[in-house]
Order: C-alpha cells, then sequence, then structure tokens
C-alpha cells in the first residue's frame, strides 16, 4: 500500500493517550512476546527483527503509559529510493485499539518522512487482515498491484 504525503489527511487522534518516543533495544523482548496476541493469535512475531529496533531507531516510536507500551510503529526511510519510507510493523495493544494511537503514531512517522525528504510512504499488510487494510486505506493509502491476488486483494507472492 502506498501514500503519497503531499496527499496528506487531517484527521486528528481522538484523544491523546501516553507519551510517544522512541522505540530502544530494550523494547525487544516485551513486544516480540505479545505482538501474536495483539494480532489476534495469528503468527507475527517472526517479523520483529532485534536489529530494526536498534537500527531503525530513529524513524521507530512507540506509545507508553506508565511504563507499558500501548502500540508502537517500525519503518524506515529506504535506503535504495531516497525519497520512500516504508512501514514495516504496526500494533497497537487490543485494550487500545480505536483511541487514535495508530492515526498518532502514522502522523508522526509522516512528520519525521517528511523532513528526511521523503514524498512517499509504503507498508505492507496482509490480505487476510482485512482491518488492517480498512485502516490504511482510511488513513489514504492505496492498495498497489502485486503478482497474485488473494480475495481479490493484489498481493506479493
Ligand atoms: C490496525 C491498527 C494498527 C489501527 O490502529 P488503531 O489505533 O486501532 O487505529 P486508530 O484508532 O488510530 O484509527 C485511525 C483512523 O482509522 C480508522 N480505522 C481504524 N480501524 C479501522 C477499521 N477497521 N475500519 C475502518 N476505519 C478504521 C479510525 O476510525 C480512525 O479514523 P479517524 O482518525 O479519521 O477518526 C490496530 O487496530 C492494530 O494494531 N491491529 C492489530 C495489528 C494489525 O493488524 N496491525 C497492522 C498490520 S500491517
Amino acid at each position: 500500500m502506498q501514500l503519497p504525503l503531499q496527499r496528506l489527511g487531517s484527521g486528528q487522534a481522538k484523544r491523546r493517550q501516553g507519551g510517544l518516543r522512541h522505540l530502544e533495544v530494550k523494547d525487544y523482548q516485551p513486544l516480540v512476546k505479545v505482538v501474536n496476541a495483539w494480532f489476534g493469535g495469528r503468527h507475527v512475531s517472526y517479523l520483529l527483527q532485534r536489529s530494526f529496533f536498534e537500527h531503525f531507531r530513529p524513524t521507530s516510536f512507540a506509545i507508553e503509559k506508565e511504563g507499558e507500551i500501548l502500540g508502537f510503529l517500525i519503518g524506515y526511510r529506504s535506503q535504495t529510493i531516497t525519497n520512500k519510507a516504508y512501514i514495516h510493523f504496526v500494533a497497537i495493544n487490543p485494550d487500545y485499539q480505536g483511541q487514535g494511537i495508530g492515526r498518532r503514531l502514522y502522523q508522526h512517522f509522516f512528520e519525521g518522512a517528511i523532513k528526511l525528504g521523503c514524498t512517499e510512504v509504503s507498508a505492507i499488510t496482509s490480505p487476510v487482515n482485512k482491518k488492517s487494510i480498512a485502516f490504511h486505506t482510511h488513513m489514504g493509502f492505496e492498495i498497489l498491484p502485486g503478482d497474485a491476488e488473494v480475495d481479490a486483494i493484489p498481493n506479493f507472492v
């Protein structure tokens, strides 16, 4: 999915829940233990690598309240196409979904990407993750053509 940054919407987070900070290496172990549950039981923890927490720190964020991470985003600027930024992973604790945390993380990432000279943001999600597709579409992303289809949704295999 892709979003040209000049088409950014103006939606606002519903209410500010917790403080936003960079993701740190110390966050890897606690988060890798909970992400499968945050994805409703899907096995996604293999998508998190400790190295991402170390090397993508400048463009990866957590929202934390009283020492507990409510949601986080791992992203980076492309090393190859330097006007492109990429969101690799986003997850919000189910107890806090639908409260504007995803939007806040994305908006913060977009602002940082613009400062780095990016004009487009891409994100990846699974064709089975209808909620994520709905969230990204709502945030202004368009689904890109893939090399296959699952449930009529373009997919890369
Ligand atoms: C998908 C996810 C990241 C969204 O984060 P969130 O904090 O729940 O979303 P927000 O409350 O910030 O919603 C932001 C906007 O998207 C909209 N939105 C969120 N989920 C939506 C859905 N399922 N359908 C339609 N719109 C949706 C909200 O209405 C809101 O709109 P507004 O700001 O204009 O009022 C979160 O639900 C999540 O972590 N899900 C499980 C893990 C997952 O699927 N991650 C994505 C994998 S790529």
